[in-house]
């Protein structure tokens, strides 16, 4: 008998944009509790249940089992109004969002309405390097954590010492507003008093999380630990400085949830057949020139518009330097591939296999981007339309081929293929996910 793995984490090992919720809808029906642990509202997780589509950007991807708990991890940044917003709009629709089975660490950092402003008033400011964030306030939370500015949810718990510290820091934004141009500004008691009112309503679903998590695991409940964006938007091995502010990879699902690392017991990576970034930075598959209407092709099939912005993503052929890279970095036991069926009908399709850099052919993904660096490609059969298969026999053989050439060039077992937008449109070839 095959025994079972305990505890996922499932990651993006692209930039981003996947299709992780739908994975993690999946194995939740088979899980205890879902843990998010880093990023914030950047992130839009989309999940299709029959005809309805919701879309989450904080409440992890677990939310609509009933079975399963699901717990924002203390290596996330807060956005406590986004939290009520998701968690009533759930309600209204009949899913069970109490303090039972929604569980928020009372250690998460939390986004206040300067941090957005600061996301975005840089942005429009800087005559550089813009990086196109999704202006949600990411990175000037995460810069607080690290510079000992930022706010822990908890803290709200003892409001004297609290207000005393934030209005000093509050005075401290102001000028970096004003210096970039910012002057439309909610006073400190406007930003004090909102976020008072909201941690009133969140204080029930705060606990100490890593030490739940820790019991739960102990106790042998399976835990998805669900990532956001991928590994190539990692603060330290992605495309710097075009990344998000956390870390992605695999490392970071035990310090942004508390629990040790030897509870991660296997890790999942995901990608898509194709390749997709939003905002700036280096793409080396990314479909230009003579190659732009087959980009502009998967755009439109792939319906690729950010759930969080609405921004369209850049699109192009399969990596598999990059791939190699995050499947190394994040130590993955398996892959799961999505979108398969939106390559579907093109008579060709290409994944690269190789860079040149300095003349000099390379499949090791760089660390600086100051090169030019050029994809070099392996071309295959494209494949028919074929649609919402769950079992391997009905997949077309030249599919298949390619599912196998990713495999032999990472050296990891495709064990999910994601068919469809639908719950069910999945094939699994790894009977210890289950
Ligand atoms: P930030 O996370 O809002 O600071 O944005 C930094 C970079 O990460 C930008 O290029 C964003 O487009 C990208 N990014 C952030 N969240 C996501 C996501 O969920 N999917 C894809 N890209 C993202």
């Amino acid at each position: 008998m095959t025994s079972k793995v305990q505890n996922i984490v499932l990651l993006g090992i692209q930039w981003g944009d996947e299709g992780k919720a739908k994975i993690i809808d999946h194995l939740a029906e088979k899980a205890d509790i879902v843990v998010r642990f880093q990023g914030g509202n950047n992130a839009g997780h989309t999940i299709v249940v029959g005809s309805e589509k919701t879309v989450l950007h904080l409440i992890p991807s677990g939310v609509l089992h009933p079975q399963t708990v699901n717990v924002v991890g203390n290596g996330v940044v807060f956005d406590m109004g986004v939290f009520l917003e998701e968690k009533n709009k759930l309600a209204s629709r009949g899913v069970h969002v109490g303090p039972e089975r929604l569980k928020v660490s009372e250690l998460c950092h939390v986004i206040l309405s300067y941090h957005q402003l600061l996301d975005r008033g840089r942005e429009k400011f800087s005559t550089g390097v813009k990086i196109g964030t999704t202006g949600r306030g990411i990175g000037p939370t995460y810069g607080d954590k690290a510079m000992r500015l930022g706010v822990r949810i908890g803290e709200f718990r003892n409001v004297k010492p609290l207000k005393q510290r934030l209005e000093d820091t509050y005075k401290e934004k102001c000028l970096q507003l004003k210096e970039l141009g910012v002057t439309e500004v909610p006073s400190f008691s406007e930003i004090f008093e909102k976020s008072l009112e909201h941690y009133e309503q969140i204080k029930p679903h705060l606990i100490d999380t890593s030490r739940y998590l820790s019991e739960q695991s102990a106790n042998g409940k399976r835990i998805i630990f669900e990532g956001a964006q991928g590994t190539l938007l990692d603060i330290d091995y992605g495309t710097y400085p075009f990344v998000t502010s956390s870390n992605t990879s695999s490392g970071f699902a035990a310090c942004g949830s508390g629990v040790a690392p030897s509870h991660l017991h296997y890790v999942l990576g995901l990608t898509k057949a194709y390749t997709t970034r939003v905002g700036a930075g280096p793409f080396p598959t990314e479909c230009l020139g003579a190659d732009e209407a087959i980009g502009k092709e998967i755009a439109t099939k792939g319906n690729e518009f950010g759930s969080t912005t609405g921004r369209p993503r850049r699109c192009g052929w399969l990596d598999l330097v990059a791939l190699k890279r995050a499947v190394t970095l994040n130590g993955c036991h398996g892959l799961a591939l999505s979108k398969l069926d939106i390559l579907s009908g093109f008579p060709e399709v290409k994944m690269a296999t190789d860079y040149v850099i300095d003349g000099q052919k390379t499949q090791d993904f760089p660390n600086f981007w100051d090169r030019e660096v050029k994809a070099e490609y392996q071309s295959f059969k494209g494949w028919p339309a074929f649609s919402g298969a769950a079992r391997e026999s009905q997949l077309p053989s030249e599919l298949l081929t390619f599912v196998k050439a990713i495999e032999d060039y990472t050296k990891v077992k495709v064990v999910m293929i994601s068919t469809g937008q639908k719950r069910d449109e999945m094939v699994i070839r790894d009977a210890r996910l289950n």
